[in-house]
């Protein structure tokens, strides 16, 4: 599998990584055998970089991923966690004491002394702002609590003004066929900056696999279900931001753009892979069919120009009035 590095970490993951929200919550239910059989079945696969964060399941998967690295203290798996989400998303929770909290209970969660990397988990705006959170983000890394820290945003511009300070090792965003808007300025400014791209829900929440119809019915602990008009959080994390009925529409057409016997999603995934200023594509996976399934898409070969330019355009046609000026 091929290695990037992740911005200011320095340090080298698998350009398709495994996106661990699903080993959680809110994707109805994953039983715990399960969940350990993904993350095996991705690190089998090649894959060294897994995103979590403390709030998936309150610490269930973070927690799952400190009992199978305990069982498999080879995989040389670098872990991203996020924090920011245990109390209300208010500016003033972002300080020292509670950074120093929930840092401490994602170390013992996972069982680490140092975490890899933690990302703010999509804060308001306003918190990029302050000196005062960058200084305490510093200071973690002074405390050896974290060795890089990174931001997770909903917005191009919170990803800007977060890469202009010098300790944000990296920025993760959503980006996949249907959110192309990261593309104009903030991977050309994670490139200058030497800042690390973690590109999540990149399946558009399993939309591109193409395997929905209008029909499809999710479980009701499933954010499909309870999130589609950003009833719990923001609208933007599922499906995308795209509403369910264009979303599957516009899938069916991405589906017949895919090379050869590509499926949707590897064709997805590729896509992003072959974006300049990408380090890591963080799909999420139920199974570990799935799991496998996405870390094959790092050897597929690349698309073409014709494709590239045909996904632009179906964006243009039929996603872009929805999405681009939101985020
Ligand atoms: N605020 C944040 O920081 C934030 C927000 C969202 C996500 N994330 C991170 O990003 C990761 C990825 O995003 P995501 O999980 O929300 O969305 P995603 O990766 O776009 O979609 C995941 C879904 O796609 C389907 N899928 C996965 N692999 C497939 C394959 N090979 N073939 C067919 N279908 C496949 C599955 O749907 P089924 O369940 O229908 O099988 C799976 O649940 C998360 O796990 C999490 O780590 C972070």
């Amino acid at each position: 599998m091929d290695q990037r590095v992740l911005g200011r970490t320095g340090r080298h993951v698998s350009v398709v990584g495994l996106g661990t929200w699903q080993l959680g919550a809110d994707w109805g239910d994953v039983r715990e055998q399960d969940a350990l059989d993904v993350l095996d079945a991705a690190v089998e696969a090649g894959v060294t970089f897994f995103d979590t964060a403390d709030v998936y399941g309150d610490g269930r998967s973070e927690r799952l991923i400190g009992r199978y690295l305990r069982e498999r203290p080879d995989a040389g798996v670098f872990v991203a966690t996020k924090m920011g989400r245990r109390a209300e998303q208010l500016p003033e929770h972002y300080v020292l004491d509670n950074f120093r909290a929930w840092s401490d209970r994602s170390r013992a969660n996972l069982g680490v002394d140092t975490l890899d990397l933690v990302q703010l988990h999509c804060p308001p705006s306003s918190v990029y702002a302050g000196d005062a959170v960058f200084d305490a983000l510093d200071t973690l890394v002074a405390e050896q609590r974290i060795a890089a820290y990174g931001v997770s945003v909903e917005t191009c511009a919170e990803a800007l003004t977060a890469m202009a300070r010098p300790g944000t090792a990296s920025v993760q965003i959503i980006l996949n066929p249907f959110r192309l808007k990261p593309l104009e300025e903030v991977l050309p400014a994670a490139v200058k900056a030497g800042v690390g791209i973690i590109a999540r829900v990149p399946l558009a929440s399993g939309l591109l696999s193409g395997r929905y119809t209008k029909e499809t019915v999710f479980a009701g602990d499933d954010h499909r279900t309870y999130n589609r008009h950003g009833e719990s959080f923001d609208q933007g994390e599922t499906f995308s931001g795209v509403d369910f009925e264009t979303g599957v529409e516009a899938a069916a057409e991405f589906a017949a753009l895919a090379p050869g016997s590509a499926t949707p999603a590897a064709t997805a995934l590729r896509w992003i892979i072959q974006q300049p200023g990408v380090s890591s594509v963080i799909p999420g996976a139920r199974s570990p069919e799935q799991a496998r399934a996405n870390a094959a898409a790092a050897d597929a070969p690349a698309l073409s120009r014709a494709t590239l330019d045909a996904v632009r355009e179906l964006y243009d046609r039929r996603v872009r009035a929805r999405v681009h000026h939101r985020w």
